[in-house]
């Protein structure tokens, strides 16, 4: 009975929410350092080209509102990179976001907000989308992905490890006696953090993914700026491509979370991206490709936290007025953290 009250009541309140226009958390503009965090009027925010040159001068723009509604009011094709993570309609405890409705529901609203997303996709652009799910309802992610079938063309499927269990006897025999290797000492080690389940039917769930759309399936992309050092040296000078000593890492890329002590005031959103995953994807498509970057989940906003470090342009949308606080308050940390040193 209660479950049906909170959830009535939370279905009502998201209805309310998605059908209000974007709106500002606060009407300024200011320059923190060689990167502007900017929150404005709507009519200041989608007029024309967002973004200054990569590497230079970036706009952090992040709106409070509807996604559905933001997105309509930025140019067609006008956005080179997305990387957002939606509600998995996982039932996730979000402040005012209902995670709990019927999966239909959920699927359409998909397809509505992916439309948006993809009328300002550019031609050229890239797409990625993180999605989990939780051990009983594995399918979620997969629903999801079948929403874009007929939308994009899937490029790539990356695996987002977040925990990881290694045993030694799976080392190559140099790495097992490397006395300076943490793994060489014991059986195995366990790298990361997972949310641990009580269940016997199920596995802990360690992974999520991260589905890279493009329009055609053919965008050219910056392998190596995420790459990784050979393991085998002679490869260095036996691939031309090498000759840096980097290689395509591939696509299971291990970022865990931070370590926490308080989740309520360290990380007060119960379903966040490490800020390292959307830079692997900014950097994988090429930061000179990228004038304009943009989230339409921002949540904490970690994608802004990742355009900031990067000095990449970037436009964001958040529903929540306490979760947009904090990325206010972690964009404007990471802007700061960039300023020239007087
Ligand atoms: C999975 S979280 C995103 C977390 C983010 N990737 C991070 O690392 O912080 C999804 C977010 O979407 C927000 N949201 C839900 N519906 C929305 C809508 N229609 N427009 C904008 N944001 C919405 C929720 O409040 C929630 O914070």
């Amino acid at each position: 009975m209660v479950h049906r009250k909170t959830a009535t009541r939370k279905r009502k309140r998201r209805r309310v929410i998605r059908s209000r226009p974007p709106h500002l958390l606060t009407c300024s503009s200011r320059s923190i350092g060689t990167a502007h965090l900017f929150t404005c009027s709507p009519a200041h925010l989608f007029r024309g080209k967002a973004a200054a040159p990569p590497g230079g001068r970036a706009e952090i723009r992040l709106v409070l509102g509807d996604c559905i509604h933001g997105l309509s009011c930025l140019d067609a094709k006008s956005v080179d990179a997305v990387v957002t993570s939606p509600p998995y309609n996982a039932g996730k405890d979000y402040n005012t976001y209902d995670d709990s409705v019927p999966r239909d529901e959920y699927l359409a609203w998909t397809r509505e907000w992916g439309q948006a997303v993809v009328r300002v996709l550019s031609n050229r652009g890239s797409f990625f989308l993180n999605i989990g799910g939780k051990p009983s309802d594995p399918w979620v992610a997969f629903d999801v992905l079948s929403v874009f079938r007929d939308l994009l063309v899937l490029q790539n499927v990356i695996h987002w490890v977040k925990s990881i269990a290694i045993e030694r006897q799976d080392l190559p025999v140099r790495r097992r006696t490397d006395p300076s290797n943490p793994l060489a000492a014991g059986e195995s080690v366990t790298f990361g953090h997972y949310q641990p389940i009580n269940a016997e039917r199920y596995l802990n769930a360690c992974h999520e993914y991260v589905f890279h759309f493009t329009r055609r399936g053919n965008v050219p992309l910056d392998r190596l700026a995420v790459g990784v050092p050979y393991q085998d040296k002679s490869n260095v000078n036996r691939w031309t491509i090498g000759a840096k000593d980097v290689r395509c890492r591939g696509n299971t890329w291990f970022i865990p979370y931070e370590t926490i002590q308080n989740r309520d005031k360290d990380r007060p959103h119960p379903a966040t991206f490490p800020v390292k995953l959307p830079e692997m994807c900014l950097k994988l498509h090429g930061l000179s490709r990228i004038h304009l970057a943009m989230d339409p989940f921002l949540g904490l906003g970690s994608t802004a936290v990742a355009c900031a470090n990067l000095g990449v342009a970037f436009v964001g949308f958040e529903i929540d007025k306490k979760y947009m606080t904090e990325s206010c308050r972690r964009v404007a940390e990471a802007l700061k953290k960039k300023m020239p040193r007087s």
